[in-house]
């Protein structure tokens, strides 16, 4: 097969996950999809609950099944449907080819062993090493996301580093296999901006080496600028927009990213006041029957309370789910 007809790396198909809790139905995702090509950065943003985090747990297949459960829709890899797969050949992908790291670096990584154990054990049980040559692999690995005395550090338990040099471990225990794809939720969430800004840059560097498809999960809009080359915007589980990041900040085609936009400091807007987006998201258990930014939106109109709007293209590779995509891409643009 000529490689230009190769299926995309990730391809995430109207994917839908619930959780059964006890006389409700918690939809955290809703119908979300996404292309992910190799040596690309796909951001997705959302707010807190929108089902980033879920969404991607059903993409790595970790999700807690139940409560969890995917209803519908597909992942695939290179055209394979990973939710069809037996547990056991489902196994095969998580590491090797695709991989995840967590906000929270402490509680991935086990307490009781040393970094250099956990590191180590992954080229043990996945490649087949032996002690001495999986050690060998972790502090090529350490210093390769620039842990300093690598060497001596290994014997140091995940609560001797600072909470950037626990991240940079995770980093280190996610690349170990080389993933094609690696998913990464909420990573520097938990950091001060300076150590932020070093992990993310570390994370861009390392993806562009080891040309990987990277989905890069965040809450923060300024994370993604300068990063990502494609965003999608999630709310309440599903896609709102989907864009080229640049044409996302130029002309957004949703009023949810317009009013993301406007709740964002900028530099080229100095002094402009910050509008927050007033409400909270529905709850997930009792979504609304139109459009879920309905309740919030400062555009809605009777349709958008009885009709949910279909994802539909604007520009090229821009999309929005929004009755008025056209008119709000139209009065940003002018
Ligand atoms: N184990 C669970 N049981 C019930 N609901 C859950 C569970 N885990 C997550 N949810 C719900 O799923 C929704 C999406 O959560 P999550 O994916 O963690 O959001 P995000 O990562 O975008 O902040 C939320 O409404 C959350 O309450
Ligand atoms: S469909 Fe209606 S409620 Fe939803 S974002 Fe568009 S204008 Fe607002
Ligand atoms: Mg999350």
């Amino acid at each position: 097969m000529d490689k230009t007809e190769r299926p995309p790396l990730l391809e995430v198909d109207d994917l839908h996950v619930e959780f059964r809790v006890r006389d409700s139905v918690v939809r955290a995702v809703n119908g979300l999809s996404y292309t992910l090509a190799e040596s690309e950065t796909l951001a997705i943003l959302g707010e807190s609950g929108s089902g980033k985090s879920v969404a991607a747990q059903a993409v790595m297949g970790i999700l807690d099944t139940p409560p969890a459960r995917v209803s519908r829709g597909e992942v695939r890899f290179r055209g394979e449907n990973l939710l069809a797969l037996p547990e056991r050949r489902r196994r095969a992908f998580r590491g090797d080819r695709i991989a995840m790291i967590f906000q929270d670096a402490l509680s991935a990584l086990n307490p009781v062993f040393t970094v250099g154990d956990q590191i180590s054990e992954m080229f043990q049980v996945h490649r087949g090493m032996r002690g001495k040559a999986a050690r060998a692999e972790a502090v090529e690995l350490m210093e390769r996301v620039r842990i300093p005395s690598a060497r001596t550090r290994l014997r140091d338990y995940p609560h001797q580093f600072s909470g950037g040099m626990r991240q940079r471990i995770m980093i280190a225990m996610a690349l170990a296999l080389e993933p094609d794809v690696l998913i990464a939720d909420e990573p520097t969430t938990a950091l001060d901006v300076t150590v932020q800004s070093q992990i993310m840059r570390l994370l861009k560097e390392l993806q562009e080496e080891l040309r990987m498809g990277l989905v890069l999960i965040t809450h923060d809009l300024g994370v993604v600028a300068g990063v990502a080359d494609r965003i999608v915007v999630m709310y309440a589980g599903s896609v709102m927009e989907e864009s080229p990041v640049r044409e996302l900040y130029r002309r957004p085609a949703h009023p949810y990213t317009v009013g993301l936009l406007a709740s964002v400091p900028r530099l080229d807007r100095r002094g402009e006041p910050l509008v927050p987006i007033k409400g909270a998201p529905p709850d997930a258990s009792a979504l609304p029957p139109g459009c879920p930014f309905a309740p919030r939106c400062p555009r809605a109109e009777e349709i958008c309370t009885r009709e949910r709007p279909a994802l539909s293209r604007v520009g090229d590779g821009h999309s929005a789910a929004c009755h008025f995509a056209e008119e709000v891409f139209g009065a940003v643009a002018n």
